[in-house]
């Protein structure tokens, strides 16, 4: 078994299902933040990942990717149903975003986290070379630091939370929360999204463990555990040359013409997640229809949403409502060759996603949660010429670093309704010096910052920096 001086654990690998069995394997740009946000700074780098191939049963054997090894972790159907869509997808995911929906606590599905956080732990173990850096990804993992401590104490272990943590009232709702909190706390650094879930965290581990603690270290088993915010980001200087290209611009161009040239195009583009806040923006546009706010001649929504979790319970009834609602909305407002929403349910490429933030006169990005919300940050790469006005939920990370976007709480219906009017009415000069400085902060704050600068602080050394993107 070769081992790597860097190892990433992340629940999926990034390999695309359909092109790995004749080894011409692409980095797999599926929906999701994680694998969008950790495969620019990773590529090329003499690194390993591990994590689930897709499917159940024996795990595949799987060649390199962009000079990344691939190791992954075999789940069972078991596996599948208790970990991911249970405890997971059911009891994590609500909790962590406000409890939007209702969590469910089952004993069955808490053996199953166990069960699956070893495994992964176990084959972290082994690919990793003495002394390594092991750097733990999101909620499905947040016993693994502490099981590989205890497996390899000479790792240095980092974990980063992708996703929003939630208030210590929320959290306290677990019933496993101490075991949680002490699998984190296993790693040598803890990171999250924003500054307000490191101060979550700290009085957690105060509170349910009695560890002496503030939002920047907890010291517990004579170790101190460094904590900290670290917004994740996109790779804003590709986003940008991709919008940029002819081809894109045509594509944007056509896509235009296909809507029926309208005046005005909102853009969302969403995994179908009750997170996202696709209800209450559906109501928000279809209310502005009948106040006679918006004409449909004039202005489109288009929606992209992407299925995702399809056989949690949940996302299958918010799928049903979703789609009743735009037949509905399009039913009683749309034309024969003019549909007020043009609803999209399909994965697309990354060029194709780049010439529709293209014509998105408006995005609207409005999670009633999200840890971050990277496609936020992928509008405002994308508009190269410093047009198109972003509105976004206060409730995503994006926000506090995106304040020139225009800002609405998606609870307040109202509210919405005017945030998205005020975009689409917004004058050209004020639409572009937001946009200005939004696109300035993402060529600072792009991802090779934010991994430069999570690893800079868990391997104090540095070492590893130099080998991030070695062929780039
Ligand atoms: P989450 O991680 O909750 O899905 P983010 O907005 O942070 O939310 O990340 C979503 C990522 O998935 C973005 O990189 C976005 O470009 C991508 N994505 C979303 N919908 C699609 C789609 N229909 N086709 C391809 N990629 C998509
Ligand atoms: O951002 C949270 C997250 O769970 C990521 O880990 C993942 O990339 C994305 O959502 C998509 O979720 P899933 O892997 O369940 O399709």
């Amino acid at each position: 078994m070769r081992q790597s001086s860097l190892v990433v654990v992340a629940n999926r690998l990034p390999i695309d299902d359909s092109t790995a069995p004749d080894g011409a394997c692409e980095w797999r740009r599926r929906p999701g933040g994680l694998v969008s946000a950790l495969h620019s700074p990773l590529r090329q780098t003499p690194a390993t990942w591990v994590g689930w191939a897709g499917g159940t049963g024996p795990a595949p054997a799987l060649p390199d990717v962009d000079g990344v090894r691939m190791r992954p972790v075999p789940l069972t159907a078991e596996d599948l149903r208790d970990h991911y869509e249970g405890f997971v997808n059911a009891t994590l995911w609500p909790l962590y975003h406000d409890a939007v929906e209702q969590p469910e606590h089952h004993r069955r599905w808490w053996e199953a986290y166990q069960r699956v956080n070893q495994r992964f732990a176990a084959a972290v173990a082994e690919v990793a070379e003495p002394g390594a850096v092991v750097w733990v990804q999101d909620y499905h993992l947040q016993l693994v630091p502490g099981l590989l401590r205890a497996l390899r104490p000479d790792l240095r272990i980092g974990f980063f939370l992708h996703v929003a943590f939630p208030p210590p009232e929320l959290f306290m709702q677990l019933p496993r929360r101490a075991e949680l909190l002490r699998g984190m706390l296993g790693a040598d650094l803890v990171g999250f999204q924003r500054a307000q879930a490191a101060h979550n965290f700290a009085q957690l581990a105060d509170r349910v463990l009695g560890l002496p603690a503030t939002d920047r270290r907890i010291a517990v088993d004579g170790r101190i555990v460094r904590v900290g915010s670290f917004p994740v980001s996109i790779d804003t200087a590709e986003m940008a040359a991709l919008a940029d290209r002819p081809d894109v611009a045509d594509r944007a161009k056509r896509l235009r013409r296909d809507l029926g040239s309208p005046e005005r195009v909102i853009l969302s583009v969403d995994r179908m997640d009750y997170t996202k806040g696709i209800e209450q923006r559906l109501k928000a546009y279809s209310e502005l229809i009948a106040d006679g706010h918006i004409k449909v001649q004039d202005t489109v929504l288009v929606q992209v949403a992407v299925p995702s979790r399809e056989r949690v319970g949940q996302y299958q009834i918010l799928r049903e409502r979703v789609e009743r609602e735009v037949g509905r909305i399009n039913g009683e407002f749309g034309r024969v060759g003019e549909p007020a929403i043009h609803y999209l349910t399909q994965p697309f490429g990354r060029a194709e996603l780049a010439a529709l933030y293209r014509i998105a006169d408006v995005m609207a990005v409005t999670p009633l949660r999200d840890g971050m919300n990277l496609v936020a940050k992928e509008y405002v790469a994308a508009r190269v010429d410093d047009t198109g006005a972003l509105l976004l939920s206060e409730f995503a990370g994006a926000a506090a670093e995106l304040a020139q976007a225009y800002l609405v709480n998606p609870h307040d219906l109202e509210g919405l309704k005017q945030g998205l009017l005020a975009a689409l009415r917004a004058q050209p000069e004020q639409v572009r010096g937001r946009m200005r400085a939004m696109r300035t902060h993402l060529r600072q704050h792009d991802i090779h910052a934010w991994a430069r600068s999570y690893l800079a602080a868990l391997d104090q050394d540095s070492a590893l920096l130099s080998r991030l993107g070695t062929t780039r």
